[in-house]
């Protein structure tokens, strides 16, 4: 018999590469070694500061709800933020600590998105972003984008894939992109987010941006950062972000949102009813990270992403692997596996499936990120340390390179 779950529930996909980390860990409960090259986490535990300051909360007390748009005192040190690395003043009543930034992209489809309505988005993209829609009894309209797009949405095709008929229940109103993007890497320059926010603008839309790789974007020596937000451009967009990446606190479940004035009401209106409070320790813990000492630390650990990066893109090009797009920032690669031609599965899947069983080195498909030419690509995540890439490289040199 069909299990009673409601239509919405069972068009919404499993998310795989949560699965491809099941079977990972089983062969790892077997006895294999696994090299995990699948994992959009960072391998680095929490800063040993934040986890203190995290512990001494609970200690102190605070246990209790904080207000549904996250503790003040944290709000206040993201604007400081956005004001010492970006030069832009943010009123800290725009920003609202959600959890994770999935809290943040589920608030934002649930303000956005009514039944019919469409949302443009990439693929690839991330897995999880038409499943936000399809939730709402939305539409995920994903747009094909390949390296002559640079992998992200484009004011032209913005243009060309806005749906504005008669009938206002079906229209698109909302675009959303990732910047750096998952699993691409693929970051919008200055240039292009003012024409994408323009393109927007004039089908009277939202553009929402996710900027949680930002602060993970790889950057010249001494420079302060190398992607820009669309908080330096307009005041009218949507910023997700979060502390699960740079600030290394995926399990602490904690993100933000930066959102227009007029949408305030209602976002505050959805935390209240969703979620009541973010976890109160997590926030205290999280104001730790803009501690000068910290921020040294975090940056540290993303120099290091970066070498891990210089280190494996080369070693695969050299393997046959074809980087479509060098990345500017995140934890990824996604390589092209066309030219093996076959040879070690017919598709991503079963090329995954063979590296995973064959040679405990475990990816992610592409098709876990989409349908366009998803097939012939796999993402390698850089979040093992060099010694476990070293080793990944010399065992795939042996595979690929006979
Ligand atoms: C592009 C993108 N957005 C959002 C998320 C969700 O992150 P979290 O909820 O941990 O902040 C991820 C996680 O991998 C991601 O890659």
């Amino acid at each position: 018999m069909k299990p009673p779950i409601s239509q919405r529930v069972a068009d919404i996909q499993p998310f795989q590469v949560v699965e491809m980390l099941a079977r990972a860990k089983a062969l790892e409960a077997e006895g294999r070694d696994i090299v995990h090259m699948q994992a959009g986490e960072p391998d680095f535990t929490t800063a040993p500061d934040i986890v203190e300051a995290g512990m001494a909360a609970l200690a102190r007390g605070e246990t209790q709800y904080s207000d549904a748009n996250g503790l003040w005192a944290l709000r206040q040190a993201i604007a400081n933020y956005y004001l010492s690395d970006y030069g832009v003043d943010i009123d800290p009543r725009r920003i609202m600590i959600t959890p994770g930034a999935s809290g943040a992209l589920l608030l934002i489809s649930a303000l956005l998105v009514d039944q019919g309505q469409a949302v443009l988005m990439t693929d690839p993209g991330y897995p999880c972003n038409p499943n936000f829609i399809r939730l709402m009894e939305g539409t995920p309209q994903l747009v094909p984008v390949g390296p002559e797009h640079g992998f992200q949405l484009t004011a032209d095709l913005v243009k060309q894939h806005w749906r504005s008929d008669s009938d206002e229940h079906r229209h698109t109103v909302a675009a959303v992109v990732a910047s750096p993007a998952n699993p691409t890497g693929a970051a919008l320059s200055r240039e292009a987010l003012v024409s994408l926010q323009a393109a927007v603008e004039q089908q009277q839309g939202q553009l929402v941006v996710d900027e949680i790789y930002h602060g993970l974007d790889f950057r010249p020596e001494g420079a302060t950062r190398a992607v820009t937000s669309i908080l330096e451009l307009t005041d009218q967009a949507f910023v997700v972000n979060s502390f699960s990446k740079y600030f290394g606190m995926t399990g602490w479940r904690l993100g933000w949102l930066v959102a227009p004035e007029w949408a305030l009401p209602g976002l505050e209106k959805l935390a209240q009813n969703l979620f009541i409070s973010m976890s109160t320790m997590a926030q205290h813990a999280a104001l730790q990270c803009f501690t000068p000492a910290t921020r040294q630390l975090l940056d540290a650990r993303r120099d290091e992403f970066k070498r891990r990066c210089d280190l494996l893109l080369p070693a695969l090009e050299a393997m046959g692997f074809v980087i479509p797009h060098y990345p500017e920032g995140g934890l990824y690669i996604y390589a092209d596996i066309s030219r093996f031609n076959g040879r070690f599965g017919h598709n991503s899947q079963t090329f995954c499936h063979f590296l995973l069983e064959e040679h405990g080195i475990a990816l992610t498909p592409g098709t876990d990120f989409g349908d366009y030419r998803s097939d012939t690509m796999v993402r390698f995540a850089f979040t093992t340390n060099i010694e476990r890439i070293t080793f990944a490289i010399e065992k795939m040199q042996r595979i690929f390179e006979l």
